[in-house]
């Protein structure tokens, strides 16, 4: 068998393969990170490499325009290996940034933690972590009192604390002579308490201080992860960056699909593990100087999916009818049991799902929502890759996912990007001249559009009578942004010209993008209608709706409803939440009722699967025009389209 040598630059990394090997493959097994957010299919058109030499062969696409051929860029997962080759692979959006934040009290994040843990403060629950710190001294060891050294720590707790017979691991029993002699029988333990039990999970020196939690939103495309001051219940930072798997593909389908392919499980178990959560832990931990010791308990949110992926569990039955996940609970778990580089011994829990499409990150959301504490009717809407929506209050909760796919997240759209630096946010077209201003993501040239530039453009394009209410471009506009593009036979609008943007590339939507936004709109509106008609209820009787999700913080509800994402109602009953997942991880990490709130959210939750329902698929392609084919649903927009033609 012919063998080749790839080197991929600039990180040298070089690895033999057999000849006639797929790039992206040959890239993921040597370790390197290619955005990939349709899992190799050729749609996207995000792997995109520069050969620098080496023989190959590449399936015709139309998405590299004939210049880019000519500079030797590729689609990894079309190009096919021939030869020794040189690769180069561009600076990833998607793994460049760890974002770090500090957390000020008074700011967006934290109000509505505080709201959150208010909200369960008055519904009677107690702030209580169960993690504390011991401060023991013990008597020392004399030929009178020889207890050996275990005993005599349990002696200590039981006197002092009142704590009975507590676990110790065989790793902290190890370490027990040397640290009660380092301190002279003064020792701190670092404790794990429930209501079934008490562990030891670490000791220190007795002087120092600080017990600290982590909690984390393991979202599809974002992870976002809060380091926690346990003893005060202080946010220190909050960091976040892309979930390292979206090299196998955007959304959850791709990922449980290469799952099944060899050390597929493993390789994303990896990414997302030790490509992704420990980084980001890491960054956190070295940036405010906390010891990873101290670091005793973990909280973890993510859909059911990514619940499976983060402890390695095949989830292949999830996509198969009748869509059986392999749990629904997750025993708590050690941080060396997953892997989490913390406190070996570390508490780590994973939040509850519901079933297969509606994971632990929305049990987390209405959790931290309070939805399950009010006599209204509220729709909850997870904005994020998918859209999950659930419906209820004190009484009932329903829920369904829509397999929006991740365009919100800036997935699958040529130019799209999640909510990152360099990502534009929000966007307005002047109704005249068509030309665009536009709001970027810190202070850099615009690289992409995130979820609710996306939301605006399509809004602002329609409302300014660039686009029709199929998503068609009209070539009757006259602006020089707006032009065909002859290898993918479509038109397209221009956002940000070469010269102004980050990587000198146009920045650009096309009628594939729009029809894209649209059916992930569409997939939202429809399982919302098949919701509410299931409860028997109409938008009438909604009185409030909460808005969550990785779709971006500047989401304008306005245009969300001028798109038909979002129902015409009046927009005082919106309410954005922001990553509703992370502050109901949050409130299981400091409140213990919590946890058990999740569990019994979870399992009072009904699940409706859309595809059952024989009108959605009706109601899907109504959904599909901008906004809607019944216009009666939407007589805002109405009103403004009528005020447009009168100009
Ligand atoms: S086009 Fe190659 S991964 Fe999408």
């Amino acid at each position: 068998m012919e063998k080749c040598t790839v080197v991929f630059n600039p990180v040298k990394k070089s690895i033999i393969v057999k000849k006639g090997a797929n790039l992206l493959e040959v890239a993921r097994k040597a370790g390197i990170f290619i955005d990939a957010p349709c899992g190799g299919k050729g749609n996207c058109g995000k792997c995109r490499v520069k050969v620098v030499s080496g023989e190959h062969q590449m399936e015709f696409t139309p998405l590299l325009k004939e210049e880019e051929l000519k500079n030797g860029i590729r689609l990894a997962c079309l190009t096919f290996i021939e030869g020794d080759m040189v690769v180069e692979i561009p600076h990833v959006d998607a793994v460049e940034g760890i974002f770090v934040e500090d957390i000020k009290p008074g700011d967006e994040k934290s109000e509505r933690i505080e709201k959150a843990c208010k909200m369960l403060t008055e519904q009677g629950f107690k702030k209580d972590s169960g993690a504390f710190s011991a401060y023991l001294k013990l008597p020392s060891p004399t030929l009178d009192d020889n207890v050996a050294d275990l005993e005599r720590l349990k002696r200590e707790l039981r006197k002092k604390y009142g704590i009975n017979n507590p676990v110790c691991s065989l790793n902290v029993m190890k370490t027990i002579p040397a640290k009660l002699r380092e301190g002279d029988f003064r020792v701190r333990g670092l404790i794990l308490k429930d209501k079934y039990s008490c562990e030891v999970v670490g000791l220190d020196g007795f002087y120092t201080d600080g017990i600290y939690g982590i909690c984390a939103d393991i979202g599809t495309t974002t992870v976002a992860v809060n380091l926690v001051d346990l003893t005060t219940g202080e946010i220190i930072a909050f960091a976040s960056s892309a979930n390292l798997q979206i090299q196998y593909g955007g959304d959850v389908i791709s990922r449980i699909i290469y799952s099944g392919e060899e050390e597929g499980l493993d390789r994303l178990k990896k990414s997302i593990v030790d490509g992704t959560i420990n980084p980001l832990i890491n960054k956190l931990i070295l940036k405010n100087n906390v010891k990873r010791e101290n670091i005793i308990l973990c909280v973890f949110a993510g859909n059911t999916t990514m619940s499976h992926l983060f402890l390695g569990i095949d989830p292949a039955n999830i996509r198969l009818e009748p869509y059986i996940p392999v749990f629904k609970e997750c025993p708590e778990l050690k941080a060396k049991d997953v892997g989490i580089n913390v406190n070996p011994e570390a508490k780590v829990i994973l939040l509850p799902n519901v079933a297969s499409y509606v994971g632990g990150d929305i049990v987390s959301g209405i959790l931290a929502s309070g939805i399950w504490a009010q006599d209204e009717n509220i729709l909850f809407l997870d904005l994020g890759t998918n859209g999950e929506i659930v419906l209820g209050n004190r009484d009932y909760l329903l829920s369904c996912a829509c397999s929006a796919g991740p365009a919100f997240e800036g997935g699958e759209i040529s130019c799209g990007m999640r909510a990152a630096p360099g990502a534009i946010e929000s966007i307005k077209i002047d109704r005249e001249t068509f030309e665009p201003s536009i709001n970027v993501l810190g202070d850099i040239k615009p690289k992409g559009i995130c979820g609710s530039g996306l939301i605006d453009l399509i809004a602002e394009m329609f409302l300014s009578g660039i686009i029709d209410s199929k998503g068609k471009i009209s070539r009757e506009v006259s602006s020089d942004r707006i032009r065909y593009d002859e290898d993918l036979d479509v038109m397209e609008y221009v956002l940000v010209r070469d010269k102004d943007s980050y990587d000198g590339r146009d920045i650009t939507i096309n009628e594939i993008d729009i029809d894209n936004l649209l059916r992930a709109k569409a997939a939202v509106y429809s399982g919302l209608s098949v919701l509410l008609n299931s409860a028997g209820l109409t938008l009438r009787d909604v009185d409030k709706i909460i808005i969550a999700g990785g779709v971006g913080s500047n989401l304008h509800i306005r245009n969300a409803i001028n798109i038909g994402l979002l129902p015409d109602v009046d927009e005082s009953k919106y309410y954005y939440m922001g990553n509703s997942s992370l502050i109901g991880a949050y409130l299981c990490l400091l409140f213990q009722e919590a946890r058990d709130k999740a569990k019994e959210i979870s399992d009072s939750m009904t699940y409706i699967e859309l595809s059952t329902f024989p009108f959605y698929m009706e109601e899907f392609i109504k959904a599909c025009f901008i906004p809607h084919t019944d216009l009666n649903l939407f007589p805002g927009v109405v009103g403004l389209l009528e005020k447009n033609k009168r100009r």
